[in-house]
């Protein structure tokens, strides 16, 4: 259930350069490169004479040029270019993909682009802010994008598959689920438990209070910010804050990408705790990678007709499921009439189709 129309991570802005890029994103194979006026073009990678993928091909000034019979393109994804004929028709045009800038982040919208600019680029505040300090980690896996997302709903998964890291028992703190259109917020409140080991020695405490809040907004943006006091104490301004977050993008249907970053709002300018909890931090994102591979080997052997229990911990990744399918039956339904149209002006003459003939 691939959706479409949101903003996802193609790659980081420091890895787009002069120089093609590709990626399959979200089901499309994307090339990506910087313009001489440092903007990020995204088009399709493939040529519309014979399916050659341009990123073979070279990059002169701002267009790409293919590798097979040189046809070329721009960064809006026109043909500028047949060698040998004058006549450029407009079939020759490939795909151009919305992107923006953001965070460190090359943003990219791989669905219907006028709806991209009604959509705001998702904001990662804490990776440009000087108030935060933190890394992001790249994981690509190879599991439905899906399985991550239920991954970091259900947060009763810690103490078992992060035992080292996360020793609490939180199954009996169940949370508060609230939904509200696209967005799924669970808030769990958590009363002297022991402190996370990967933060006590930053700290110096050993038993807290934890707001714990996991969102999920569609395509893949997954937070959790944690709020974290000395037991007992309602003292805001002793409150310290984490966040994780985890944007997956998927690439396919049985595979994705994760960008999985903790970022925290204390003990700053000091890069060797920023190292030490990032280290931590990716022991714990491959525990979660493995299951994660795990379990889509699983459904692949299985098939996808078993029959899997629900138990109440699935509330809040139910929720987001069935977002994700609203918004992915919803955009096949829009998709499925102009499929009809293209098919049917394709057997059109171009002189009829061009005059706006359709057929009865
Ligand atoms: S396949 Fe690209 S120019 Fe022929
Ligand atoms: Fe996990």
């Amino acid at each position: 259930m691939l959706v479409k129309n949101s903003w996802y991570i193609a790659a980081y802005s420091n890895e787009i350069k002069r120089e093609l890029f590709a990626r399959t994103l979200v089901g499309e194979p994307v090339l990506m490169y910087r313009k001489l006026d440092g903007s990020i073009a995204a088009i399709a990678d493939r040529c519309s004479h014979r399916r050659v993928s341009l990123s073979r091909g070279k990059l002169i000034d701002d267009r790409v040029q293919c590798t097979y019979h040189g046809l070329e393109f721009n960064h809006a994804g026109e043909c500028v270019r047949i060698p040998g004929q004058d006549a450029i028709p407009q079939r020759a045009c490939i795909r151009s993909y919305p992107v923006a800038e953001k965070d460190g982040f090359v943003w990219l919208w791989p669905g219907d682009a006028s709806l991209a600019a009604d959509h705001p680029v998702p904001d990662y505040f804490m990776r440009s802010s000087p108030r935060y300090e933190g890394k992001t980690f790249f994981t690509p896996v190879k599991g439905d994008y899906l399985l991550a997302i239920e991954n970091l709903l259900d947060l009763t998964h810690l103490p078992h598959v992060h035992p080292q890291a996360f020793e609490a028992d939180i199954s009996n703190f169940h949370p508060k689920v609230k939904v509200e259109e696209n967005l799924i917020t669970a808030t769990r409140t958590l009363s002297d438990v022991p402190n996370l080991p990967m933060y006590i020695p930053a700290m110096g405490i050993d038993r807290v209070d934890r707001i714990q809040v996991a969102t999920f907004a569609p395509g893949g943006n997954l937070r959790v910010d944690s709020i974290i006091r000395p037991v007992g104490s309602d003292d805001l301004s002793k409150a310290l804050t984490v966040y994780i977050f985890v944007q997956v993008t998927p690439e396919t249907d049985t595979t994705h990408f994760a960008y999985t970053g903790l970022y925290r709002d204390f003990a700053l300018g000091n890069p060797a705790l920023t190292d030490k909890l990032h280290e931590e931090f990716i022991e714990v994102v491959l525990q979660d990678t493995s299951i994660i591979e795990h379990q889509q080997r699983n459904h692949e052997q299985d098939g996808s007709d078993v029959k899997v229990i629900d138990i109440l911990v699935d509330h809040a990744s139910l929720a987001a499921r069935r977002i994700v399918r609203r918004m992915y039956e919803q955009e096949q339904a829009q998709a499925a009439p102009a499929a009809l149209q293209k098919k049917a002006l394709a057997i059109l003459t171009p002189e009829q189709a061009a005059a706006g003939t359709r057929l009865q």
